[in-house]
């Protein structure tokens, strides 16, 4: 292994306590034999066998009984060029390491491709649910088209905790005390922790290259106040949803918090879950929900992957890069959603008119519509029916500037399958 921390121990001990259920499996009997760290003095959450521990890449990769590998160390160097140097010489690799896959992936997969062998990934998106084996085995003959997703365990318990009452910096606190957290909390919250995890996805699900830079990206570190409580007088709940949509012919792959309707399946997903939806062609809608991070969690991905490659070296199996195409991207803003907006404004007689000219001139259409006594003025909260972005945000620069409008407008995609009709709203 690479790495022999939170995640790598915890595969050390699945591979100890389930060696006979693995072995019965595969026909092998899967031992760790060295195992890369920085100090081979730290006290593990499993104690690794004598001599396994090692400063030295060198011990790793020369060992002759390493067979495979699993980096389980994070960060992007020294990860890529251990990774690439081990695919090199012909050792199949697994990873973890979502921002290593969705950063540095051509090169990875260019370089498993032409030594022949796999570089399995799983448990770099979404911790122990098995999405990519979803994605590339169980949908091979669906035309995917759409991904859905909450793949960020971290904020999604800020938010839960949010919408129970606790503040932000709480919430965020005991994210980091339950280990949830990326060591450098700031790409949980920021959103480039899910960014690369939807990076991957849609690369598995459209079969063209995303990589992280391609990611319209927004976190919850700068969530409008008030905005839970707004939700749930809208029978909507507060969750970072990332898309993935393939559009004629043309990717758009974003994360941003959005308002999603609380009969929707992924308002039910709570706490540190992860859930992904996944609509296609042929299987309509499908989603898979469940632990998206934690040690043995992650460490279950790892090994499923590992005794998959024992099950499929040899075969040409996955041994390919999973994109076969290059898709462009869908222009920045052409995206349609539904969308909620909140204005602060002033409380007198055709302040609503004049924002409902605006949006109106932009071909938008608002289906509910709430007003609040705020202060001096009064609070505006919109849902608008489907339209694209960019009309939207033109809309909204315009409403901006108007002298009744005090206050930055928000803007948050709602997400409804369902779209406001059924809702009730329109
Ligand atoms: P971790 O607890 O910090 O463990 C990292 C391990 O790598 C440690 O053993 C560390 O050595 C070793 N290491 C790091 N940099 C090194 C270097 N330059 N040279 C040698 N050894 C080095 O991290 P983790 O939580 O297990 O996460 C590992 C990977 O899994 C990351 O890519 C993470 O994003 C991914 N992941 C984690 C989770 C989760 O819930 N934890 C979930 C999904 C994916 P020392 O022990 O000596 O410090
Ligand atoms: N920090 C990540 C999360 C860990 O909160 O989802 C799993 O990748």
């Amino acid at each position: 292994m690479l790495g022999y921390g939170t995640v790598g121990a915890a595969v050390d001990r699945l591979l100890v306590e389930n060696a006979d259920d693995i072995e019965r499996a595969t026909g092998h009997r899967l031992r760790v034999v060295r195992a890369l760290v920085r100090d081979p003095a730290r006290s593990r959450t499993f104690a690794p066998a004598d001599g396994v521990l090692t400063t030295d890449f060198a011990a790793v990769r020369d060992d002759p009984r390493v067979a495979l590998v699993a980096e389980v160390m994070g960060g992007i160097e020294p990860a890529a060029s251990h990774v690439l140097e081990l695919l090199g010489a012909g050792t199949p690799v697994v990873t973890a390491n979502k921002q290593l896959v969705a950063r540095r992936g051509s090169e990875l997969f260019a370089a498993a491709a032409a030594a022949g062998v796999q570089l399995r990934f799983e448990a770099s998106v979404c911790g122990a649910i098995p999405v990519i084996k979803a994605l590339r085995e169980s949908l091979v003959a669906t035309n995917v088209h759409r991904v859905l997703g909450i793949v960020n365990g971290t904020t999604n318990f800020i938010l839960t905790e949010m919408e129970g009452g606790a503040s932000y910096a709480d919430a965020l606190a005991e994210a980091q005390r339950l280990g949830l957290a990326e060591a450098d909390p700031t790409d949980d919250v920021s959103g480039a922790d899910a960014a690369a995890k939807m990076a991957i996805l849609a690369t598995i699900a459209f079969g063209s290259r995303v990589t992280l830079a391609d990611v319209d990206f927004e976190g919850i570190d700068d969530l409008p106040a008030g905005l839970p409580e707004a939700a749930r007088g809208l029978e909507l709940v507060v969750r970072l949803v990332g898309s993935a949509t393939l559009l004629d012919g043309r990717v758009d792959v974003r994360v941003r918090p959005a308002l999603v309707d609380r009969h929707h399946p992924l308002a039910a997903v709570e706490g540190a879950f992860n859930g992904v939806m996944l609509q296609g062609d042929a299987i309509r809608e499908i989603t898979l929900e469940g632990p998206g991070a934690g040690g043995m969690e992650t460490a279950s991905a790892v090994v499923a992957d590992l005794v998959s490659i024992i099950g499929t070296s040899g075969t040409g199996f996955l041994n390919g890069d999973p994109c076969w195409r290059e898709l462009e991207r869908l222009p920045p803003g052409a995206l349609p959603s539904p969308f909620y907006v909140h204005l602060e404004v002033d409380d007198r007689p055709g302040v609503l008119a004049e924002v409902a000219q605006r949006l109106s001139e932009h071909g938008v259409s608002v289906a509910r519509l709430t007003q609040v006594p705020a202060g001096e003025g009064a609070s505006i909260h919109v849902v608008l029916h489907e339209a694209p972005q960019r009309d939207v945000e033109a809309a909204l620069a315009e409403i901006a500037r108007l002298p009744s409008v005090y206050a930055e407008p928000s803007l948050l995609p709602v997400i409804s399958d369902r779209g406001v009709v059924e809702l009730g709203w329109a």
